[in-house]
């Protein structure tokens, strides 16, 4: 992580807290926080710690982010959600980690491989739709409860589905059904049953049967929903003001040519930061004006057009002034991006 650089992030624990507790109420369910992907570039650590007495498990993508929870004193249980080679479920077992599987395939390749004392718990995934991952058929999802049924190291402990379009109510009730019809032709007693990810919790896409939602967005604020708070604001500042004269070019290629007399600032922050090259013509805001990005994002340093020489140093690159939603719309694409991408070398404040 960079200490001396004066590009940072600041993440807000309460936002983190106040969201948690808001999808709770609104489900009536327990909290699976989904923090993969570094906490969607929030910081894995970190939220993992300002979740634990908020969630009831942790999700993430992969078993180095679970075993990296448990090495840093996480105790709460813990899904890895994409598929897991059986030749790497005795770490699973011995870091005390749960997995997902899809298929007859995964169980019977770690009835096969896995020859560990402890049994591996497991969470059904169910493909309701989105022809990811998971158990598409009643068939299917039989045969692998049957096969786990007279397994002594495999164990059954949830099952899942994932909401492909959860703002469409068509396709949702389609997947819901799927789900309902897969789920219950072979009753089990799971302990673990959820469906909603932060759209689906959001549009009320539940079934009386789920014990939990699985939610990640929503946890960071940067859904559509006014009753949560964004958690994350990123700060760079000004290392250099100059003028530049009519006709003068500012970066590479010759993108921005300058039409009068301008003020512009150099940043300590480019596109190896998180901030990709797109973002030329965006807005940041510094003390108190909307400046433009101009000229082209540089790997680690970018331009922007002041108003005037006085301005002070600070630059808010996403925060009150300028959304991670509004930064997504403008850069074509989903706000999960837009902080997902932020590196774990910029380094992030808690406050
Ligand atoms: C399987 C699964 N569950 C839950 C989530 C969380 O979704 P959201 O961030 O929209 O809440 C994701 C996100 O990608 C996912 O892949």
């Amino acid at each position: 992580m960079n200490q001396y650089c004066d590009t940072y992030i600041k993440i807000s624990k309460d936002a983190i807290v106040h969201n948690a507790r808001f999808f709770k109420e609104k489900s009536n369910k327990k909290l699976i926080a989904v923090i993969k992907s570094n906490a969607y570039g929030h910081g894995l650590i970190d939220v993992a710690n300002i979740l634990k007495d908020e969630a009831d498990i942790f999700a993430v993508a992969s078993l180095d982010s679970a075993i990296t929870l448990r090495q840093s004193g996480i105790t709460l249980p813990i899904l890895v959600l994409n598929p897991l080679s059986p030749q790497y479920v005795k770490n699973a077992v011995e870091y005390d980690i749960m997995i997902t599987v899809s298929n007859l395939k995964d169980v019977m390749n770690i009835e096969s491989i896995y020859k560990g004392k402890e049994s591996i718990q497991v969470h059904l995934k169910v493909d309701s739709g989105m022809n990811r991952m998971g158990l598409k058929t009643i068939k299917e999802y039989k045969e692998v409860l049957s096969f786990i049924d007279k397994s002594y190291v495999v164990e059954a402990v949830g099952v899942y589905t994932h909401f492909h379009t959860a703002d469409d109510k068509t396709y949702s009730k389609k997947q819901q059904e799927e789900f309902k019809a897969i789920y219950e032709s072979y009753p089990y007693p799971f302990k673990y049953i959820h469906l909603c990810s932060t759209g689906a919790t959001l549009n009320d896409l539940d079934i009386e049967a789920s014990t939990h939602v699985r939610v990640g967005l929503g946890l960071y604020g940067i859904c559509d929903s006014k009753e949560v708070k964004p958690a994350l604001s990123m700060y760079s500042k000004i290392m250099l003001k100059k003028e530049v004269y009519p006709n003068e070019i500012v970066g590479y290629n010759a993108n921005f040519k300058a039409e009068k007399n301008t003020w512009i600032g150099v940043l300590p922050c480019g596109y190896s930061d998180g901030i990709i090259r797109k973002n030329v013509g965006r807005k940041v805001y510094v003390d108190g004006h909307y400046c433009e990005v101009i000229g082209s994002v540089c790997m680690n340093s970018m331009m922007i057009k002041l108003p005037h020489k006085e301005v002070s140093e600070t630059v808010e690159l996403i925060g009150p002034h300028v959304t991670a939603i509004e930064i997504a719309t403008y850069l074509e694409t989903i706000s999960y991006e837009v902080t997902t991408i932020l590196p774990p070398h910029i380094k992030r404040i808690f406050v």
